[in-house]
């Protein structure tokens, strides 16, 4: 069994396995020449022969034992109908929702005219990695955590806090419950889909679960991430799934026992030793290097990445960073790291 297949289904091993988030991008020199090739981002995202190809690109210069499909979580709006855009610099832009009746124009029955593309991608990475003889690298695929994915739909693209869903989910908890709802169902079939494509683990990111405090967070982040769960395991019990509730702090506790997922991602807020106490205790973690100390470099990033490995390595445990590739990140840094990881032994 893949090595980071045997961790996921809570068994240690000798050897600790690694992949990173944003493992594909801007750090490397292989992705830019093909994203400027493609014109936007989402044109990289859609073209499954391109796609494939970005998400390989990481695999064949480091070895991960893991390659990610390369898309977006915000492809699930643009496929219910809401408009997407990424500017350059600036992130991603959508129409935002509004008002109840911008919720009932999303259009559930078509996603996938857009999403078949996504699919498609998915097929062509198992079969280049079957052929390329990548044959221990298991294949993620992903989506957006219901609440995170309303998040960008409510204010039409990032920001700080997140005001005007919070506000939303508070004063109209119906309305926003529908717009869950549907979230829910769309993202429940995307990642069947991407089982039947032949994705072998798959992760749900909840990027801004740290926003919701107390009551809220069951809500919105545990209750729907429950749902997606439960849905895909009445046709596929097998398939991993890992959660990431970022920045959820001490509530991951709570996320970790109730959502049903396989194993969970620490962010690099997360203690080590907590972490190990109070989660690795309960089920495989993945994580939590800081990324800016990937960025960095140097004896602080052989301290750091050691010190991780030390506390999680005595059970299930996947190495990764604690948020994404940062895009200034020289790729020789990620090449130290690498090194560091294989070379670590208890
Ligand atoms: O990890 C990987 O290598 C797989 C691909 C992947 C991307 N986005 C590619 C991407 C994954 C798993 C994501 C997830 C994603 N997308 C999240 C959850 C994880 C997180 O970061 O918290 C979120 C919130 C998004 C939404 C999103 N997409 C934002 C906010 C941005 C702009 C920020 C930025 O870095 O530019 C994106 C764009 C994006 N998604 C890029 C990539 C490689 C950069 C696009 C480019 O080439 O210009």
């Amino acid at each position: 069994m893949k090595l980071i297949l045997q961790n996921l289904n809570n068994q240690k091993t000798d050897k600790v396995p690694f992949w990173f988030m944003r493992q594909a991008g801007r750090y490397l020199p292989e992705y830019r020449e093909l994203r400027s090739q493609a014109g936007g981002f989402l044109d990289l995202v859609y073209n499954p022969e391109w796609a494939s190809e970005v998400t390989i690109q990481p695999v064949r210069r480091y070895g991960m034992d893991a390659a990610i499909l390369f898309s977006d979580i915000l492809v699930i709006p643009q496929a219910l109908g809401q408009s997407l855009r990424f500017e350059t610099g600036e992130g991603p832009k959508l129409d935002a929702l509004k008002s109840p009746s911008d919720i009932e124009k999303l259009d559930i029955e078509n996603i996938d005219q857009v999403l078949n593309p996504i699919y498609e991608t998915v097929s062509l990475v198992k079969s280049k990695l079957d052929s390329e003889k990548y044959n221990q690298t298991a294949l993620i695929g992903f989506a957006g955590s219901p609440w995170t994915v309303a998040c960008y739909m409510i204010e039409g693209g990032g920001s700080k806090t997140f005001a005007q869903t919070k506000k939303w989910s508070a004063e109209d908890p119906q309305s926003f419950q529908k717009l869950i709802d549907i979230l829910v169902e769309a993202t429940s079939h995307y990642l069947i889909k991407q089982i039947e494509a032949r994705a072998e683990v798959l992760q749900l990111f909840d990027s801004w679960a740290g926003i919701l405090e107390g009551e809220d967070f069951n809500t919105w982040s545990i209750a729907p991430t429950k749902q997606i769960i439960e849905n895909i395991r009445v046709r596929y019990p097998d398939v991993p799934i890992i959660g990431f509730p970022r920045e959820a702090a001490d509530k991951a506790v709570q996320y970790a026992q109730k959502t049903g997922i396989r194993a969970i991602g620490l962010d690099y807020s997360m203690e080590p030793e907590w972490a190990r106490d109070n989660l690795q205790n309960l089920l495989p973690v993945q994580g939590n290097l800081d990324p800016q100390i990937l960025l960095e470099g140097g004896n602080a990033l052989e301290t750091q990445t050691n010190k991780i490995l030390e506390t999680f390595a005595d059970k299930p445990f996947i190495f990764n960073l604690g948020h994404g590739v940062i895009k200034e990140t020289p790729p020789e840094n990620v090449q130290n790291l690498c090194s560091i990881i294989r070379n670590f032994k208890k």
